[in-house]
């Protein structure tokens, strides 16, 4: 299949290109590099553009005539969300609705979204099926949730057919080391520790260490790259056989500390973090834990890296890397 990858310089678009690649399809990878790296890109065709021009996305779906859509770029930080809605909804909402109009212009059906735990908000339960209300509490969040529900109007207008993937934590690298997590700045928990580990950062804070969990820190449920990305390649043979517009939940259902995570990171690495104690961060929910059990079921995903040792040595192997 001729599959476009919006966002395919990026750490799970990246790693998506690789797999798609590695399974036969053709890949066309559009990114604007805004924050993604060209190096990434491991083979199929790129071009540099962005969503925000028609233009480019014209000259795109004309010349490359995908056959389905996976979108990976956006912004991501939580926090920049709420200083700068503007340029989130900009980017999250306006330039996906430019990328739907491409679609439905040059009639491809197929599209499957990359959305977030985020569209949840502070959770009433846990683990977090797909019945949980949807109610985020930032931009960031609100952003996602805006686009699943455009999708799920665009399938009945226009029969857009659309898979929605809600991430819980993103994490790991490529088994085989050619890729992994380059975000700048990092935010996110296990690069900042295995940075701490390898010398590149002095020390970790913790953010809050008063939460109602068994040792007081934030519980996430960290999946693995690699996991993600074949429900994606799951997603996209759930559409080819007919499937109808869905949302899952994708995480590995089991969730771990912070604490815990600097300890796996000190266990796999070999090295002691030096941990600062810090306040918490606004709108951290204390437990994010995904239920799967849907994506299992309908999806027939099947995670292969969900021990979280193996999470972090595969990213441990990437942070060596960037070292030499
Ligand atoms: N944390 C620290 N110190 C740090 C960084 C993070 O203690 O320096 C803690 C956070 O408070 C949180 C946990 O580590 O409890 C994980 O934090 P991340 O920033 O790695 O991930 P989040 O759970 O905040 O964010 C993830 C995705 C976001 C998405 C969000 C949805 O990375 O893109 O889930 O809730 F928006």
């Amino acid at each position: 299949m001729r599959v476009l990858v919006v966002g395919g310089a990026g750490y799970i678009g990246s790693h998506m290109v690789k797999m798609l690649l590695g399974a036969g399809h053709a890949v066309i990878t559009l990114d604007n590099l805004s924050s993604g790296h060209r190096d990434a890109v491991l083979g199929g065709s790129f071009v540099e553009g962005d969503l925000a021009d028609p233009e480019c996305l014209n000259r795109v779906f004309e010349q490359h005539k995908p056959e389905a859509v996976m979108h990976f770029a956006s912004y991501i930080q939580v926090g920049e969300s709420v200083r700068k809605p503007d340029i989130y909804y900009r980017n999250n909402v306006t330039n996906t609705l430019n990328l739907l109009d491409a679609m439905l212009k040059f009639d491809v059906k197929k599209f499957i979204f990359s959305s977030t735990a985020a569209v949840f908000g502070e959770p009433d339960y846990v683990p977090i099926d797909e019945a949980h209300p949807n109610r985020p509490l930032n931009p960031y969040g609100r952003s996602k949730w805006m686009i699943e529900q455009v999708l799920a109007d665009y399938d009945k207008a226009f029969d857009l057919r659309s898979v929605c993937l809600r991430y819980f934590n993103a994490a790991g690298a490529d088994p085989e080391g050619q890729l992994g997590e380059r975000h700048d700045p990092e935010t996110h928990l296990i690069p900042l520790i295995l940075q701490a580990a390898s010398g590149r950062r002095e020390n970790i804070q913790v953010f809050g260490r008063d939460y109602d969990t068994p040792d007081g820190t934030c519980i996430r449920d960290y999946i693995h790259i690699v996991d993600l990305c074949s429900a994606h390649l799951a997603a996209l043979e759930y559409l080819n056989h007919g499937g109808v517009s869905d949302r899952f939940n994708l995480g590995n259902g089991s969730g771990f500390s912070v604490q815990e995570v600097i300890d796996a990171v000190q266990n796999v690495s070999g090295k002691q973090v030096t941990v600062l104690n810090g306040p918490r961060r606004e709108g951290d929910p204390a437990r994010l834990v995904a239920d799967a059990k849907r994506a299992r079921g309908i999806l027939a995903w099947q995670p292969t890296y969900t021990a979280l040792d193996t999470i972090v040595s595969h990213a441990w192997q990437w942070e060596l890397k960037q070292l030499s």
